[in-house]
């Protein structure tokens, strides 16, 4: 039996417990006290650009279908028959007006609602008959996210009707995405996926990952190869001492969000890889000077890597990329990677950026791969009967944070400390404990919710909340 939450994350000593992760009771209070509440990364637009079209997604280890109806609206599904459970969706994408079961033939819309139609044909066949007219199709609709949220070409949803406005659950974090999400010289939502979508399985707890997203600069040295034959983002030829001077982590604490973020704004640092085509050199120095004149002073802000909590962490700076960590298992997670570049970049740019991207990230990598062999041996070798009852030390830094006055609830700790990692394992304790979000969000209150039919899957009640 797994300690207390309290016991396993010693937030003034900065310990946490090698039991999160491996341990199959704290994974399964995971996926009900985090995955089901929380606001999760479900799509890209581009995955949904047409109307009819439909890509299969994840929200924990449940699958989900991501669909935009005839309408536009974008609706996120729970991809399996509420008859017999089948899974409805097999294809990855597509564009359909229903969903039809493969196993008796129930039939949905986009929306998920059971297809209306006169007859016995479709919809559920032999309702007239079999079921004698008497099944009620609206109560067997597929059971909806109910909230979602497209945010600048994004797409988000919680299984909890009384989870925050996902701006507030953002909070000044947002505007970290933002550096992400708007196009090099500051454009909104300026963005678009470069091909398709990578998908892999590492033999990894989940937290691993957006842990090392929020702010562990401390880890390059397992890049120092990829760094000698200079391939790393800044373009460096050695160890990479040439980040910009004023980089520090920046945490908010009451959020579990975090990110390596540079104050006051700091052009992107050129890339050998940039340097080497002049025209992608003049188009990224042409970006720079529209955002400084875009945002003049009131700029103060730039990013390499982030995350926010639970499980997406995304590249700030180019190449921009989105990253999402779903659980498998306590020692097994499926890594995502999109791509981004901005929509009106010459080809020239873009080229280099999906070059880039295919040699530094995913499954083949080089520094993705660093990461992962990292995460993979720290998870095994945590499962053993001795060494998952030790702790793993986060003391850096530890009471060394400084607030950050033009960030509401942020605090900033320098370039080398551990300060963002001890927030999100604040805030993951936080949804461990919390019955509800009047406690991970005090004062907030809850969101509109439910308006278009909550999901089954409410949180645990607070008593069970020690593990
Ligand atoms: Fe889908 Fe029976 S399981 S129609
Ligand atoms: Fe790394």
């Amino acid at each position: 039996m797994a300690k207390p939450i309290d016991e396993l994350i010693v937030q003034d000593k900065g310990l946490v417990s090698r039991e999160i992760f491996v341990d199959e009771e704290i994974f399964k209070q995971e996926l009900s006290r985090v995955f089901a509440r929380a606001w999760l990364f479900v799509a890209h637009e581009d995955q949904i650009a047409k109307n009819g079209d439909y890509v299969v997604s994840k929200m924990g280890t449940d699958t989900v279908i991501v669909t935009r109806d005839m309408e536009g609206e974008v609706h996120v599904l729970l991809n399996t028959c509420t008859h017999r459970g089948m899974r409805l969706c097999r294809n990855d994408m597509g564009n359909a007006r229903t969903f039809s079961c493969p196993y008796h033939g129930w039939s949905y819309s986009m929306d998920g609602r059971i297809v209306e139609t006169p007859g016995d044909l479709a919809g559920v066949p032999g309702h007239a008959t079999y079921y004698h007219g008497e099944l009620d199709k609206k109560d067997w609709g597929l059971v909806r996210a109910p909230r979602v949220k497209v945010y600048k070409r994004t797409v988000w949803a919680s299984w909890d009707p009384d989870a925050p406005e996902f701006d507030d659950y953002l909070g000044d974090m947002k505007q970290y995405l933002d550096y992400a999400l708007d196009g090099r010289d500051g454009s909104p939502g300026n963005n678009e996926m470069i091909g398709g979508i990578l998908k892999w399985r590492v033999p990894s707890n989940w937290k691993f990952a957006p842990e090392n997203f929020i702010g562990d600069n401390y880890h390059d040295i397992s890049h120092r190869s990829v760094d000698l034959v200079g391939i790393n983002p800044s373009g460096g030829t050695g160890r990479r001492d040439d980040e910009p001077e004023d980089a520090t982590t920046i945490g908010f604490p009451k959020l579990g969000h975090g990110v390596i973020g540079e104050m006051p704004y700091q052009k992107e640092p050129e890339s050998a890889g940039w340097a080497a085509n002049p025209e992608v050199s003049e188009w990224y120095r042409k970006c720079h000077d529209a955002r400084v004149e875009r945002f003049g002073d009131e700029h103060r802000v730039s990013m390499t890597v982030g995350t926010i909590f639970p499980n997406m962490s995304f590249h700030g700076r180019q190449p921009r990329t989105i990253a999402v960590f779903h659980p498998i298992s306590p020692t097994e997670m499926e890594m995502w990677r999109i791509f981004l570049v901005d929509r009106d970049a010459p080809d020239a740019v873009k080229d280099m950026a999906r070059h880039y991207h295919l040699s530094y990230s995913g499954p083949g990598g080089l520094t993705e791969s660093d990461d992962m062999e990292n995460w993979s041996y720290a998870t095994d070798s945590s499962r053993g009967e001795i060494s998952r009852s030790i702790y793993f030390n986060y003391e850096m830094g530890l009471g060394h944070a400084r607030v950050v006055p033009h960030l509401e609830g942020a605090v900033e700790n320098g370039e080398f400390t551990e300060e963002n990692a001890r927030i999100f394992y604040r805030r993951w304790a936080e949804f461990m404990k919390a019955g509800s979000w009047d406690e991970l969000f005090p004062g907030k209150g809850p969101g509109p919710g439910g308006s278009r039919g909550a999901a089954e899957s409410a949180p645990a009640d607070a008593e069970a909340a020690s593990v």
